[in-house]
This record gives structure tokens, sequence and C-alpha cells, in this order.
């Protein structure tokens, strides 16, 4: 229950001890917020209290009742599971007795409470083939007692028309083992009259409709039951909501299981046809007012003396005459029609209500437990409840005097157990405010001063008695009691509410205001002496049974009704109190039998006579919520730290310092030997609030540390997959790897194969090799081409397979170089090149100098025309300049160097100093042309010198030596004359006279006159490239 303490809001509270306030509003409330959800069961401590959702729930399932066995009361929703099992253990453990009280108006779900407890019992006690049987009879007497005893009211389809208390026994194993059934004040009225709306039992309707032909026939019955007067009155014999036909099969095979067999059987029809042909024997009445049998009803006063086994004369003068005994005569009295058809009622009634007892009778017999040793029981007591109708008649007060009884055990038993508990827990009892209904009690039973006295007096008095002479004897002897009002004792006001026929009794539910009117007739319920006589011989086995227990001979009086019920009533509370009490409170939750509708007037107006409140109020007086130290504690221990997570003292200390540390007042609970009581709601509430809250927190610690386990497991077994696979993986890996290598083995041991039979003709071991040699070297070839002409070392070495192949390619190659090249060269160039093959054939390998010069390229001229005086220019206008450059002339006197320009014509080589021609060699007269092989830039001309006026030789140096020659060689055609000298080289400086010009290499190029009168020239070394 402390579960649900926090969903209180949503769904209100399961117990109403811990309503903040014991008003009417608060209870109605929270009744109807648990409605709208369906929850129909809600607590007064251990009451039950229920309200009819008329619909099917899912709460009464095998898996329901397999949730609430064995399991503590306040663990689980309220449920009447739990109510049923929380009785059958403390029997068990205790070794005690117990009743359920199940009561309610009608219609409000007794007998369905009775049932569904019943069914818990057949399915969570212990079986055995034995056991099913007594459980087969327990189940199986319902639908024969509800055939017999219920009927269709306005208000409910199936009411019971009895008051029904069944022991169920059970042995020290908890089997059950047997059971009794103790019946209260059936409606016998209902046999012969109906209410509109309303019919008989259902057994006549059930023999109609479902009776086998063979059976109707045997019985003398129609099958219609419009044919019956005793079932018509209601006008509503077929009701949809009823199938009287299945029933009738399920009736038939109870009655099997319950051993009833087949003779009685038939008589126990019999005897119901015998009610429906009473029902339909009518009266004339002659001249003087006598009754007489109908003419036409002969036939059913045959059937009726045939199937109860009686003289049919007999019977029809008892319908008609009264024997009234005068010491030793006999007289016989006609009856009136009303009197006749009063004793024709009254044999109806006693014969069907003489029947139902012997059947419950029988019942007991065969639930009969045989077995003499010890046994508990748990006893259900279904039984009316509080009746307030328009018109309250005879029954409504018995059966209100009944629940009188009730409260007042209720009373006794609950401050009984209160102070037990009390003095148990060694806790000061503090006395308790409520009502005490025994006044009213005392008002209608007390001998020879209550209204049943009375009323029994007013019954056996002689003289003319009757319901008002009744009424007036109540207010003689009752005027002044505060619970009894009547029309003549009332003030104004209450008088105009009552009438004169009236008396109301202020009941601990409320007022109830009884008509007199029947009240006599019911309390003697006297069946004419000549009839009774007649029908103890019947030859209706069960008939005789029934009335021979009487004994006809006796002169005294039966006891009336009203003390018939009052010493069962008395009994009954002899039997309940000494039993622990069990109680559940049937609500109706509207008139119309409607699913869904909470009729708040209606339900206010049964919490009131039902007196839930005054049971509130008693439970709740004191404190209102007790639990054990252990309970207590196992649930709010982590609210303290000094219990949390564990208690090791005992567990009342545990709690004792749980509520000090919750800082609980010391008058808001005590400290009893096994439990704590605390006295408020609140305070249980803000100790249930601050747990929730708790409990949220620690759930959050839980849940963090459980997401943490479960978190490693699941990286546990990622890894562990991860592992695997990584496994698996590398195996594929090594597997691959192996076969690669296998592969690359083969490969390269043919590869070696292949380059060891490399110089063999083909075969199958080398072709590969081969091939990829080819392959390769063609590839490396074309990759590493060389890129000019002039590159010879580039070409890739060939492997053997392939030289041939590689001469040819090369030869190729080259070709193609060679002509791209020569394709490429433009005339400018070809004259270029033309004359560096000149210069090529005259100098190279023989001058030191010339490699350098090769790259340098040859120029027209190293002097514009601009630069050469105009005079000269003039001079030498016929022949055309061809080549021009500038040098340094030695004089042939000394060697002085002196700059000169030299230009060279179609015809001749002219000296040239500014404007003068210093001196013009015409290609004819030079005879030759010398240089050395040196670096150096000294050219000497050889010219024919005849004459000693002529100049000799012309010695110069010129930068440009290579180019100046080859100009020359070409212009002048002197490729021939021009020598390279090894050593010095002779010069002729005037005709006949000579000289020469010695070369040596040194570090610095000089050029000066020896002392041996030679020229000098030092030439640096050849820079090597
Ligand atoms: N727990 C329940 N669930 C569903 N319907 C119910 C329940 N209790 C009672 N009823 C309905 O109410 C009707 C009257 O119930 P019943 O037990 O015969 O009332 P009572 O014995 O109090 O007169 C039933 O026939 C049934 O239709
Ligand atoms: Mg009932």
């Amino acid at each position: 229950m402390e579960g649900a303490l926090t969903a209180r809001d949503r769904v209100g509270i399961q117990d109403f001890v811990l309503l903040d306030e014991t008003t009417d509003a608060a209870f109605l409330s929270n009744l109807k917020k648990r409605f709208s959800k369906d929850l129909i069961y809600t607590y007064i401590g251990t009451l039950l209290v229920s309200v009819n959702p008329y619909k099917e729930l899912d709460i009464f399932t095998k898996k329901q009742m397999d949730l609430y066995m064995g399991v503590n009361f306040f663990e689980l929703p309220p449920h009447i599971y739990a109510l049923a099992d929380n009785a059958y253990h403390t029997m068990l453990t205790e070794f005690n007795n117990h009743f359920i009280l199940i009561s309610g108006e009608s219609g409000a779900g007794k007998t369905e409470a009775s049932k569904k407890i019943l069914q818990y019992y057949a399915v969570s006690c212990p079986s055995t083939t034995l056991l099913n049987t007594v459980r087969d009879k327990m189940l199986m007497s319902n639908p024969v007692l509800e055939a017999f005893g219920n009927a269709k009211t306005l208000k409910n389809d199936n009411s019971s028309r009895f008051g029904k208390y069944m022991d169920i026994q059970f042995d020290s194993q908890g089997d059950a083992v047997g059971g009794h059934i103790l019946n209260y004040l059936l409606e016998k009225s209902r046999v012969v009259h109906q209410n509109h709306g309303e019919r008989n039992f259902h057994i006549f309707y059930q023999l109609v409709e479902g009776g086998e032909d063979g059976l109707l026939r045997k019985l003398g019955l129609e099958r219609d039951c419009q044919h019956y007067n005793y079932l018509t009155q209601g006008e509503c014999a077929i009701v949809s909501s009823i199938n009287d036909r299945n029933d009738w099969k399920t009736v038939k095979n109870a009655l099997q299981i319950i051993n009833i067999d087949e003779i009685n059987t038939n008589h126990l029809f019999g005897i119901v046809a015998s009610v429906l042909h009473l029902g339909n024997v009518q009266f004339d009445s002659d001249s003087k007012g006598q009754a007489l049998l109908n003419n036409n009803n002969n036939a059913e006063l045959r059937w009726v003396s045939n199937l109860l086994g009686v003289d049919a004369t007999s019977l029809q003068e008892g319908l008609t005459y009264r024997k009234i005994e005068a010491r030793k005569d006999q007289v016989f009295s006609p009856f009136t029609i009303d009197h006749a058809i009063y004793a024709r009622d009254a044999l109806a009634k006693a014969i069907y209500g003489q029947t139902f007892t012997w059947l419950v009778s029988r019942i007991n017999e065969s639930m009969e437990n045989k077995d003499p040793s010890r046994k508990t029981v748990i006893g259900l007591l279904d039984i009316y409840g509080f009746e307030v109708f328009y018109v309250n008649s005879f029954e409504q007060f018995c059966i209100n005097y009944c629940n009188e009884k009730l409260q007042q055990l209720f009373i006794q038993l609950t401050l009984k157990a209160e102070q037990e508990e009390y003095e148990a827990e060694d806790i000061e009892w503090e006395p308790v405010q409520f009502f005490n209904n025994k006044i009213i009690c005392d008002l209608v039973e007390e001998k020879h001063r209550g209204i049943i006295s009375i009323l029994d007096e007013e019954c056996l008095r002689p003289g003319d008695a009757t319901d008002l002479t009744f009424l007036e004897r109540l207010e003689d002897k009752m005027g002044n009691h505060p619970h009894f009002v009547t029309h003549k004792l009332a003030d104004k006001m209450t008088r105009k509410t009552l009438e004169r026929g009236d008396f109301r009794l202020l009941h601990y539910a409320g007022e109830v205001t009884y008509c007199v009117v029947g009240f006599l007739d019911k309390n003697n319920d006297l069946l004419y002496r000549n009839i009774k006589d007649l029908i103890c011989q019947s030859k209706n086995a069960i008939v005789r049974e029934c009335f021979s227990a009487v004994d006809p001979d006796s002169r005294r009086r039966p006891e009336t009704v009203a003390t018939q019920f009052k010493s069962s009533l008395l009994k009954l509370t002899e039997i309940l109190m000494a039993k622990e009490a069990w109680y559940i409170r049937c609500l109706k939750s509207n008139e119309s039998k409607q699913p869904g509708q909470f009729d708040e007037a209606l339900i206010r107006h049964q919490v009131k006579y039902l007196g839930l409140m005054e049971h509130l109020r008693v439970r709740r007086a004191g404190f209102a919520y007790r639990r054990k130290y252990e309970v207590f504690l196992k649930r709010y221990k982590p609210l303290c730290p000094a219990t949390w997570p564990h208690w090791r003292g005992m567990p009342a200390d545990g709690v004792e310092v749980l509520v000090q540390h919750l800082g609980y007042f010391p008058n808001e609970y005590k400290m009893g030997r096994t439990k704590i009581f605390i006295r408020h709601p609140r305070t249980l509430y803000a100790t249930e609030d601050a747990y929730e809250k708790c409990k949220h927190e620690l759930a959050t610690r839980l849940q963090a540390k459980y997401k943490g386990y479960r978190a490693k497991g699941e990286f546990k077994k990622q890894k562990e997959a991860a592992t695997k696979i990584e496994t698996c993986w590398r195996g594929v890996q090594a597997r691959k790897e192996r076969e690669k290598r296998a592969w690359a083995v083969k490969v390269i041991k043919k590869f070696i194969k292949g380059y060891m039979t490399r110089g063999q003709a083909k075969t199958t071991d080398n072709s590969e090799y081969l091939a990829f040699v080819r392959q390769n070297y063609l590839n490396r070839l074309k990759e590493n081409l060389p890129k000019t002409v002039l590159d010879k070392t580039t070409w890739q070495s060939p492997p053997a397979v392939l030289t041939e192949t590689s001469e040819i390619l090369r030869t190729l190659h080259y070709r193609l170089m060679v002509r791209k090249y020569v394709r490429g060269i433009t005339p400018q160039k070809k004259a270029q090149l033309q004359l560096k093959v000149t210069a090529s054939s005259i100098f190279k390998g023989k001058k030191e100098s010339y490699p350098q010069s090769v790259a340098q390229p040859f120029v027209d001229t190293r002097i514009s025309e601009q630069e050469i005086n105009m005079r000269v220019l003039q001079m030498i206008r016929n022949e055309r300049i061809k080549y021009s450059v500038p040098v340094i002339k030695y004089d042939r006197n000394g060697f002085k160097p002196r700059p000169r320009q030299l230009i060279l014509t179609q015809t001749a080589a002219y000296v040239i100093e500014e404007a003068k021609i210093k001196q013009r060699v015409l290609y004819t007269s030079l005879k030759g042309i010398s240089v050395s092989s040196l670096t150096d830039g000294i050219i000497v001309f050889h010219i024919t010198c005849e004459d000693p006026k002529e100049k000799g030789d012309l010695v110069m140096q010129c930068d440009h030596l290579f180019e100046f020659l080859t100009k020359l060689s070409i212009i002048a055609n002197k490729q021939n004359a021009i020598k390279v000298v090894q050593g010095s080289i002779k010069i002729e400086i005037q005709a006949g006279k000579e000289s020469a010009v010695d070369f040596s290499t040194g570090q610095e190029h000089m050029v000066y006159k020896a002392k041996n009168g030679h020229l000098m020239v030092v030439a640096t070394r050849a820079r090597t490239r």
C-alpha cells in the first residue's frame, strides 16, 4: 500500500484510513477517483469497500489469483483476493476461525463477491480428488440455491432473496474439507406475489422453459409461463439477461453433484410444479359469500393433490374451510374468498419455504465433513444490507434489525480488536468517540419491552388484534424512546413526514419509516391447522419430511417469524463473535446497472447506511496507521544515514532513530511492542514523500551503477568480438600472405631458372624470364633515351638477347634525332655550321683553345660599318667589306702593341688606324698564316716580301681568332694556308730579316719582347672542360 501512497493524487488512496479528513465529501471523492480508473476496491484498514462496476474487469483471472497468493495485505493494490488470502493465511497460522461479512444493498455485488472468494479458495487451496469433490459441491451448491432462492427484482436480475451464511471448513493443512450453510429469512411472499417488473424465484421459469417434455407431462405443466398466475404478476416472465433453459441444465447437473437422487429430484420438481398449480386454483363465492372451488379448476387441484400426494377432497376442504377445535369437537367454518386465497397462498409459501430449508440441509449433508478432527473455518456471510424503500414493511424491519445487529457486532469486534492490539502493544487505550447502536438493538429485541416482543404479544393475545392496535401498543411502550417516532408522538415538523399507520426508527445508519400494515400476518405466518395436518400425510417424501418435523399434535403455537429471526440472529451473533471478522462492504454504483456511472447521491446514501464513516472513525480513533517495526524500517531506512543501508541493532531501536531523524513530534507516534503507531495520516505522507524523493536519488545511483555494469559487460563483449574478428582477419591475411609467398617463391624460382638459362635458346624455363628481360629493357630504354645526337653515353646497355635489337634501335634512334635536328636547322644556322665545320677542319685537335670556341657562334662582323672611318670606307669603296675585327698589331720593330681595325674585303685584308690604311695585304701575297697550338690569340700573316721596303710579316693578336681566320680562309680561299705551329713561329720582319714569335705557357697571359729579340707570348693553360 505504501507503494501506492505516491499515486494518491491520480488514483486516490487505497486505504480510507489515510484520508486527510474524514468527511463524506473526501470519502466520496476518493471513491469516485478510483472508480473512474476501474479501481473498484478500497480498504478501510482491513475492511474492503467494493463498488459494483457492472462490467467485466480483467482482475479476476487465474494470473491475478496467483499474484495475490501468500502476499501481505498491504503489498498489492486492494483486492477481494487479498482479503480472502489473508483470512486464509491468518487462519492457518493462528489456527482460529474467521468470517467474512459481505453486506450491501441488493445488487451491490455481495453474491458475486462471495462467489469470487469461493473461486479463489477453489484455485488457491491444495487439491486432491477427494477435496475436489468437496470443492465441486461447494461451488455447485450455488446454482441450486440461486435457482430456489434468487429472483429478478427491480434492483438486481439475480437478487438473493435469503440471507446466507456459509462455513468453509479447512483441515490443518489448509485443505477445504467441508462446508455448512445457514439460511435466513427466505422472502416467501415472492412465491405468491411479485411487484411489477419482478419475477418469482428462478426455478419456476427454469422448469417451465427448460424442463424436458416428458417431465412437464408428468408434472402436468404447460410450456408457457403465461399460463401460471404465480409467474405473471410482474409481467416479465422472460428477461433477456436470464437464460432459463441453460440455467435449468446447470441446476439439474448441480443437483446430481450435491447428491440429490432421482427420487428426491422428482419430488422436488413435483413440489415446484404443485406450487404453480396451486397458484392457478381459483375460488368463486356462493350466495352466502362462502368460497367455493371454481369448477374449471378441478384439474389444477387434482394436480396439486397428485403431486403432493394428498387426498384431493381433503385438500379442497382445507382450502375452503377452517377447522376450529373447540374442546373435543371439531367445527368447520367456511372461508370467504379472501380467506381461501390466503389459505392457498399460505400453503404455497409454506411448502416452498420448507422445501428451501430442506434443500439447504441436503446440501449441508453432501458437504458435511465426517472427519472428527479439529477444523478451522472461514465463514462467508452474504446477507441483505440496510434496506430503505418508499414503503417499508415487516421484511425491511427484519433486515434492518439484522443490520443493526451486525453493526453492533462490528463495533464490539473492532473495538475489541483495537483494544486487544493496544494492550498487546502496550499502548494506553484512548477512548474512541463513536455512536454505539446498542440502544437501537435493545429497542427492537429487548425481552418484554422490545418491538418484537410487543409484536408477538399482539399476535398471540386473544381478541381483535390488528396492525393498528400493535402500533398503539408501541406508542404506549416506546413513547419517549429517542430512536422511536410515530405520527402521534412526533412534533409538528416531523409529523408532516409520517402517516398515521407509520412508525419510524432512527437507525444508526439513518431514519427508516415502516408501515405497520401486514406486520401481524407476516409475523404469524400461519398455516391453517387442517391443511397442515393434511400435508403432514403427504406422499411426497420431501413435504412429509419438512412438515412432520413440527409435531402436529403440539398445541403450542409455533414461534413467530420475528422471534425465529431474532433467535437465529442471536445464534449467528454467537457464531460470529467466536471468530475473527473481515468485512466487505458492497456499493452499487448506479440504479440502472450501467457501467461507468457513478451516481453520487446513491453512493452517498449507501455509504451512510452501510455505516462506512462510522467504521472509518472507529478505525481511525487513536492511530491511523500502524506497522511492524521490521516492515516500517525496511521501507523507510534510506531516509536516515544511521539506518541506511543496514541497521544492525533491534528494529524497534532503528525505527526510533529513524523517526527522531525525521523529526516526528512525541504526540504524533507511539512505540508499541512490535509496531509503530502513527496518529495522523499526514505524518505518514510526509515520510512517504521524503521516501519517494530519496528513492529517486537511490534509483538514479543504482541505475548509474547498473548502467556502468551493463556498459562494462557490453564493452567486454565488444572487445571479445573485436578480438575474434581480428583473429579471423589475421588468419585470412596470413593465408593470403602464405599464398602470395608461395606464389612469389614459384615466380622467383622460375625467374632464377630463367636467369640461369637466359643464354640458352628459348625454352619453357626461360621464355618468361626472357620476355620479362625484353620488356624490362625496352621499358627502361624508353624512359632513358638519349636526348641529343651528341649524347653517346646514355644508351642503355642491352641484355644478351637484345644486343642486336639494341644496335638496330640505336641506329634508328640516332638517325631519327639527326633527322629531327637537321629538319630544325635554319639557313643562317646552316651557314654558321658550315663555317664551324671549316673552323673544325682547320683547328680541331691542333690548337688548344679551339674546343672552347666551338660553342661561341660566329657573327657577321665585329665592327659595324658605322664604326669604320668614312675615309677608309671611301678608300675601299670598290671592294665589298666582308668582315671586320679589332686586333692588336705588334710592331715589327720592338713589337709594340697597336690597336687596329682589320677589315677583310673581297681581295685584301686592311690594317686600319683611324682614317689611315696602315697596310693592305692582298690575298695573293698572303703566302701563309700561322697560329700557335696554345691558347693565345696570336696570328701571323706570312706575306710575300721581295722588296725590303715592303713591310714584312704581320703579327697580331685577335680575341676572335677562330672566327676571323675561318672567315678569311673562306673569303680568300686560304684553308690550306693556315698552319698551326708547334713551338716558335718564324717571321720575316723585312725581306731577309728574320725573327720569331716564341710561345710558352704560364699563369698569366703576357706578350713582350724577349731578350733574344723574339716576341715572347705566354699563354695561359687552356681550362679543361
Ligand atoms: N465484481 C463485479 N464485476 C462485474 N459485475 C458485477 C460484480 N459484482 C456484481 N456485478 C453485477 O451486479 C449484479 C448484481 O450482483 P449481486 O452479487 O447479485 O448483487 P447482490 O448479491 O449484492 O444483490 C451481478 O449480476 C453482476 O451483473
Ligand atoms: Mg445476492
